[in-house]
């Protein structure tokens, strides 16, 4: 299947690593470039490094640039650097986040501030940012990655549960307003995927515990398929969806989660 997406420009934040850097290694082996961020240099570089290695021979370009997506400064000149780097912009992936485990009796104010500046801000402003050049675009697509807790809150994840959902409202508010334009946005909401944030998280809960046994146990309690998910797994849906064959994909709020959820 020819996804038409050589020479094709795109953003992909929180590209260091896991979920981002997955997404970014598929985009670009289809022919896509790609500018990346997170908020640190040296380990964004050694990512870019390899991603280049991995995009040779795929005619896209790959470069890292630092952003705190939390700093509104900092998306506005990030976004236009990147716009620079690629010379106009078609793909927007609002990829940058990680978990905020808690319950509502441990979360304070500033826990929710904080995580609902890295889930639900820095996806309004990345997209502000990136609106102008987006309008140019023939093909231009916003995927916000979420999270399927969104529709199936975790108390132990409270703030998570609940910004996530305002996210999933914005995605779907924003293909409406932005389908009229040809702008076409939906949302990726991912169950257990293995990545570093899970690796940290093994590491603070059952260091002892060897990786498989952890994750096989928390899959199994979870999720159908009994096993967490593999970041090459949800690029190539993000890949898709960014791609010509997703042309008439517009508001759709898709989860990758094995199974996950009891909800319809
Ligand atoms: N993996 C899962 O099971 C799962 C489940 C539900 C939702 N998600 C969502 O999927 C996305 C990717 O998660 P992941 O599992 O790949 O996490 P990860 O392995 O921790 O990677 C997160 C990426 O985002 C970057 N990042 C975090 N905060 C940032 C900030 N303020 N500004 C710029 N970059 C930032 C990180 O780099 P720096 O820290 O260096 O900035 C890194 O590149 C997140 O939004 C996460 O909430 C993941």
């Amino acid at each position: 299947m020819d996804l038409g997406l050589a020479g094709r420009k795109a953003i992909v934040t929180g590209g260091s690593k896991g979920l981002g850097k997955a997404i970014a290694a598929e985009l670009l082996t289809e022919g896509a470039s790609v500018v990346i961020c997170s908020r640190h240099a040296a380990e964004l570089e050694e990512t870019a490094a390899d991603l280049a290695k991995q995009a040779a021979g795929g005619g896209g370009t790959v470069h890292a640039m630092v952003c705190d997506v939390t700093d509104p400064d900092q998306v506005i000149s990030f976004t236009r650097a990147a716009v620079a780097a690629l010379g106009g912009l078609d793909i927007l992936v609002n990829n940058a986040g990680g978990a905020r485990p808690g319950q509502f009796g441990t979360l304070t104010d500033d826990d929710w501030h904080d995580d609902i500046e890295v889930k639900l801000f820095s996806q309004i402003r990345c997209t502000r940012a990136a609106l102008p050049e987006l309008r140019r675009s023939t093909a231009a697509r916003v995927i916000n990655i979420n999270a399927v807790y969104a529709r199936y809150p975790d108390p132990a994840f409270l703030a998570s549960s609940v910004n996530r959902a305002s996210c999933l409202s914005l995605s779907k508010a924003l293909s409406i307003e932005l389908g009229r334009e040809g702008i076409l946005v939906n949302s990726v909401n991912i169950g257990l995927v293995e990545t570093p944030q899970w690796e940290n998280i093994h590491q603070r809960r059952a260091p002892d515990l060897p990786a498989e046994q952890f994750f096989g146990q928390l899959a199994a309690a979870e999720v159908p398929l009994r096993r967490f998910g593999r970041p090459d797994e949800v690029a190539g849906l993000v890949t898709f969806l960014a791609s010509d064959r997703a042309s008439y994909i517009a508001g759709a709020s898709i989860d990758i989660a094995g199974g996950m959820g009891k909800f319809l």
